[in-house]
């Protein structure tokens, strides 16, 4: 049995399955979607964003790396699937740069105060079980002076779509553990980043946001 230490233990566990399962899949899935919602564009966004040493936070199968440019001098990348993080390994070996790659608990970083000059993550906090955890945590290890990045989906603030989502929302944490409406850039707000940019694409569903962390107590 898990200890309660472990960074697979409960509500991550569960996740952890989900995307352990679909991570073969993921790529092709995902390519897709890329494509069709213009998500590819908002991640070469964010590529451009990261600088200095990079901490991808719930790296998935590593989208983004190809899109990582020459301000960026070391990566890690942290998930809590195995079958995730075998997929970035994978792509990481036709990249130039080398990736440093950890199973881990977005909630509970292992990682000492202020270690990263970013802190990006891209269409992982739907999924967190505790999205208020990772944000906390994702500020924390960013450098005070350094800056999160974080490309998600929300809530879109038109009504009907904001409907659809709703209805989509309990089969998709079914099959994904995505929560498909949630208000993550709102939560980060109330966590008191300081919100820098925000890009918004398709009925505001999406967002590339560029944050500052909030000021240390
Ligand atoms: C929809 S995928 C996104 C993957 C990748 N970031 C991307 O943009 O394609 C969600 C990812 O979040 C990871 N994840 C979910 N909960 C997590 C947690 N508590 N800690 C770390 N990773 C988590 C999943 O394993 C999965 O790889």
């Amino acid at each position: 049995m898990m200890s309660i230490d472990d960074p697979r233990s409960s509500a991550p566990r569960r996740v952890a399955a989900i995307y352990d399962r679909i991570a073969p899949e993921y790529d092709r899935l995902e390519s897709f979607s890329d494509r069709a919602l213009g998500t590819r564009r908002l991640r070469a966004a964010l590529g451009e964003a990261v600088r200095g040493d990079v901490l991808e936070v719930a790296i998935g199968s590593g989208r983004n790396l190809p899109f990582y440019g020459p301000a960026v001098t070391s990566v890690t990348g942290v998930d809590i699937s195995r079958g995730m993080l075998a997929m970035t390994a994978a792509q990481a070996k036709e990249l130039v740069r080398p990736v440093r790659l950890a199973v881990m608990n977005a909630e509970r970083l292992g990682f000492a105060d202020a270690s990263f000059d970013t802190v990006a993550t891209s269409l992982s906090l739907c999924t967190v079980p505790d999205p208020a955890a990772a944000l906390r945590e994702i500020a924390r290890v960013c450098k005070p002076e350094g800056r999160v990045v974080l490309l998600e989906h929300v809530r879109s603030p038109v009504r009907p779509i904001a409907w659809l989502q709703r209805k989509m929302t309990p089969g998709q944490v079914r099959r994904l553990g995505c929560h498909f409406d949630r208000e993550t850039i709102d939560l980060a707000r109330s966590l008191d980043f300081g919100i820098v940019s925000e890009r918004k694409r398709l009925f505001g569903i999406f967002r590339l946001v560029i944050a500052t962390p909030p000021a240390r107590q």
